[in-house]
């Protein structure tokens, strides 16, 4: 079924995520395929609520495919979470005679792209764009590829240290409350062991595994420490905890904070971008809403909003059994 989709609103929101431009870019050119127009959204749903909206053609998003961040801007806006901020939003966008949004980020802005739905029936698609995958309803979120990659380099960086001077280093990596980036840099990077939010591994047996890595010879060791981990301890508090536990240990820490969100995307991020932005284009001039567009064993699919944000995406079982064995 095809609908009467004249112009299409696009806004980035949430943390921002290589790769974001690149599914810009796409909408736009989507957009132009289509002979319909596209207007830029700056400054996530704080300049909804402003109008601070500019119209975009194929020329505008030239030379934007291989940048970081989002030009469109992304900000948390308190006002959106309120009814009046919301009608303000409104206003602006049927004065702007926006006809239906795509929204790129995270489950806060699907959430709040729901309400807006729900509260003036305003057709929506998500683009899953975060660097933590932690979205259901997709094995790939936009950024998390080049995250990795980024993380992984910055980890050899430091274990060229850490073995130079014997070290222990706990590296603390970004991820909210989900353990994918941690798991995978962990495995990629061939940590020693690897806190993740999923698995309650436990300062005990922590411990233990440190002994063993000091007992079969391993002269260095990398710790990586997803920030959402649950072992009761920071990364400072851990350090301490060890200094005091296995003297044996001199103990650094590194938290890699936001340079893990920039940087050029990958050719995947890239990629992925690019066709999920056809798709939430195309799937709104079918007339679908309230869906968020995501890649599951390569293939662009929809899955409703509503379950996107429900759960979390699950943690690789086989991945984690993979880490537990490489730390032999
Ligand atoms: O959601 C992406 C993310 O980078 C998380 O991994 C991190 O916890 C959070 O954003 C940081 O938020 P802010 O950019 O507001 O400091």
């Amino acid at each position: 079924m095809s609908v009467n989709i004249k112009k299409i609103g696009i806004i980035t929101s949430g943390g921002d995520a290589p790769g974001m431009n690149a599914a810009i870019r796409s909408v736009v050119r989507s957009c132009a395929f289509h002979n319909i127009d596209c207007i830029g959204i700056y400054r996530g749903y704080e300049g909804m609520i402003e109008g601070d909206f500019k119209k975009l053609s194929a020329r505008s998003v030239n030379n934007i495919i291989n940048k970081g961040g989002t030009f469109l801007k992304s900000a948390r806006s308190e006002e959106f979470r309120t009814k009046e901020g919301r009608q303000k939003a409104y206003a602006q966008i049927t004065k702007e005679n926006i006809d239906a949004l795509v929204l790129i980020g995270g489950d806060g802005t699907f959430t709040g792209g729901m309400l807006f739905n729900e509260e003036f029936n305003f057709p929506i698609i998500g683009i899953p764009g975060t660097i933590d995958n932690d979205i259901f309803g997709t094995n790939y979120t936009i950024g998390y590829d080049t995250a990795l990659n980024t993380i992984v380099e910055v980890i050899d960086k430091i274990r060229d240290t850490a073995s130079s001077h014997k070290r222990l280093f706990f590296i603390e990596v970004m991820g909210r409350d989900a353990g994918h980036i941690a798991l995978n840099v962990g495995v990629g990077a061939g940590a020693e062991e690897i806190l993740i939010p999923e698995e309650d591994l436990g300062l005990e047996r922590l411990l233990e595994s440190l002994r063993r890595s000091k007992k079969s010879g391993k002269s260095s060791s990398i710790v990586v420490v997803a920030e959402g981990d649950k072992i009761g301890k920071n990364v400072f508090e851990l350090r301490d905890y060890v200094e005091e536990h296995l003297p044996e240990y001199e103990v650094r820490v590194s938290v890699l904070g936001h340079l893990q969100r920039g940087g050029s995307p990958s050719c995947f991020d890239r990629v992925l971008a690019s066709r999920m932005g056809v798709k939430a284009v195309e799937s709104l001039l079918d007339g679908k809403t309230n869906f968020m567009v995501g890649s599951i064993n390569n293939k662009m699919v929809l899955t409703l909003l509503k379950e996107a944000v429900k759960t979390h995406s699950k943690i690789n079982k086989e991945l984690l059994r993979v880490s537990d064995i490489m730390g032999t």
